[in-house]
């Protein structure tokens, strides 16, 4: 029970009744998640589920039990597990997990506002970030933040490196006068990139997208050529992006190789791991590890592959000074001796969701964790060997991680394929065992598999198998029955 000290505050008047709908939310979370693999992944939203969410601003109290169950009625029952269930393969989105709810709830408990200074929710995001400098072998020297993802890990790193790389003072002289500043990133790099870039004032024009290799990895010969171009044209060369793991296919650049690269031109290399990074911590990639002490800047987040709750990103960057020049902000009402957090990032107020990563690490353990991740590789080469051997179907390429492309081919009219293959995507995700999407690569529609989830089992992967071959093999029929192909 939690006792109102004063009328006019916001606790309950009966403060058994908090208790008792907690301890509900509580049965009433843990049978959702118990039965997930039991619910369709996916079920579309009907007219009456936009009605319910059209009424206008409450100004009159409501009992907790009665929202509670307007909760439990209509957004529970109406939410599609979506990522919570095993059979979900779309974007890279992870399940999160059990002791996710119990950080969840203990953070928006304190309601901590991890701004810096003396607080203990400091030292508790200082020994994550520590632990994750630790996981990737990292020295301590890197300045981190926890963000609220990876596309802000991103901006922030991105900006550190327009900074540091660019001749002018930009915190205190903006970007007039400055010569023209170009990134570097593969053809297959993640749209937060652009948004970042564009938003730092670089543009799209200004990056230059390196053609890949057969394995959709950066051709180091190709990033040469044109630093030089740009070179000769008096640009600025300002920043690397390496992928390690590609959102379209898992594709990891070969840092080593970029960074020599990054250093002989005295450039910026900065490593986009949203979820591919935690491959490096199995068996298979270990050798990889290395290399990202050579970036000047990483970013990834708890939130995919970690499978850890929405919304933990991470940055770690090399340049100390650089970092805090960029966002600090000291002085007035906010007057400060030592460096908070707020002067490594975007917010000033932010979030103590530190505390959610940290009782996960606590309690999983990382091996625990990185098991999950060495799983779901396996489980994208099971799938890759059995639809490779299909015919009809066409891989992209053996998966180098945990993401599996394919498309289903039938005649040679690129258009008619690329509608064929979104509509077995529909079907699929109809049928409500399993949900992938498409992308585009080429100008050729792909159905791709992101296997992330540390609930997916073989059987998981084997219902999306046989998915995969009969909606096909009904299209073909629907597409021979319709005349669409002769
Ligand atoms: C490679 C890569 N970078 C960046 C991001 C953006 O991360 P977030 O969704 O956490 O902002 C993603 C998201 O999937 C990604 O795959």
């Amino acid at each position: 029970m939690v006792k109102k000290l004063n009328n006019n505050s916001l606790d309950l008047n009966d403060g058994c009744i908090l208790s008792e709908v907690l301890h509900k939310a509580i049965d009433d979370s843990l049978s959702y998640l118990n039965d997930i693999d039991n619910k369709n992944v996916f079920h579309p939203l009907r007219s009456k589920d936009y009605t319910r969410f059209e009424e206008d601003l409450p100004w009159d109290s409501l009992p907790l039990q009665d929202s509670y169950e307007f909760f439990n009625r209509f957004i529970l029952e109406r939410h599609s597990p979506m990522n919570l269930h095993p059979g979900f393969y779309g974007w890279a989105m992870g399940g999160g997990n059990p002791v996710g709810i119990l950080g969840g709830m203990l953070e928006n408990m304190l309601n901590a506002n991890v701004i810096g200074g003396m607080q203990i929710s400091c030292l508790v995001e200082e020994q994550v970030l520590r632990w994750a400098k630790q996981l990737f072998c990292l020295p301590e020297i890197y300045t981190g933040l926890i963000t609220g993802g990876c596309s802000e890990a991103n901006l922030i790193a991105l900006t550190v490196a327009r900074n540091s790389k660019m001749p002018g003072d930009i915190p205190r002289k903006g970007l007039y006068d400055q010569p023209r500043s170009i990134f570097y990133a593969s053809e297959q790099t993640h749209v937060s990139i652009h948004k970042a870039l564009n938003i730092l004032g670089v543009g799209d024009d200004n990056i230059r997208s390196i053609p890949v290799n057969e394995k959709y990895e950066i051709i180091p010969y190709e990033l040469e050529k044109a630093i030089i171009e740009d070179l000769k044209l008096n640009y600025c060369p300002t920043g690397i992006i390496a992928n390690c793991g590609s959102i379209n296919t898992g594709a990891i650049d070969d840092i080593s190789a970029l960074s020599q690269i990054a250093k002989e031109y005295n450039i910026w290399l900065h490593v986009d791991g949203a979820f591919g990074v935690f491959a490096m911590l199995t068996d298979s990639y270990h050798y990889c590890l290395e290399s990202l002490s050579l970036a000047d800047s990483i970013s990834f987040d708890f939130h995919k592959w970690m499978n850890m709750p929405y919304s933990s990103g991470c940055v770690l960057i090399k340049d100390r000074k650089t970092h805090y020049e960029a966002f600090q902000a000291n002085g007035g009402y906010i007057e400060h001796s030592e460096p908070w957090f707020s002067d490594y990032g975007i917010a000033l107020s932010r979030r103590f969701s530190a505390l959610s990563i940290w009782l996960c690490l606590k309690t999983y353990g990382v091996r625990q964790i990185i098991d999950c991740v060495n799983k779901n590789i396996e489980q994208a080469k099971y799938l890759y060997q059995k639809m490779k051997n299909q015919t009809d179907w066409e891989m992209i390429m053996e998966p180098t991680l945990n993401v599996v492309c394919m498309r289903y081919v039938y005649g040679s009219d690129q258009t008619i394929m690329n509608e064929i293959n979104k509509s077995i995507v529909s079907e699929i995700n109809m049928k409500g065992r399993s949900f992938v999407t498409t992308t585009n690569i080429n100008d050729c529609i792909y159905i791709r598999v992101c296997i992330i989830n540390h609930r997916t089992t073989e059987q998981h992967i084997n219902l999306l198998i046989q998915d995969l071959i009969e909606v096909g093999v009904k299209k073909r029929q629907h597409t021979i029955n319709n005349n669409i192909i002769k």
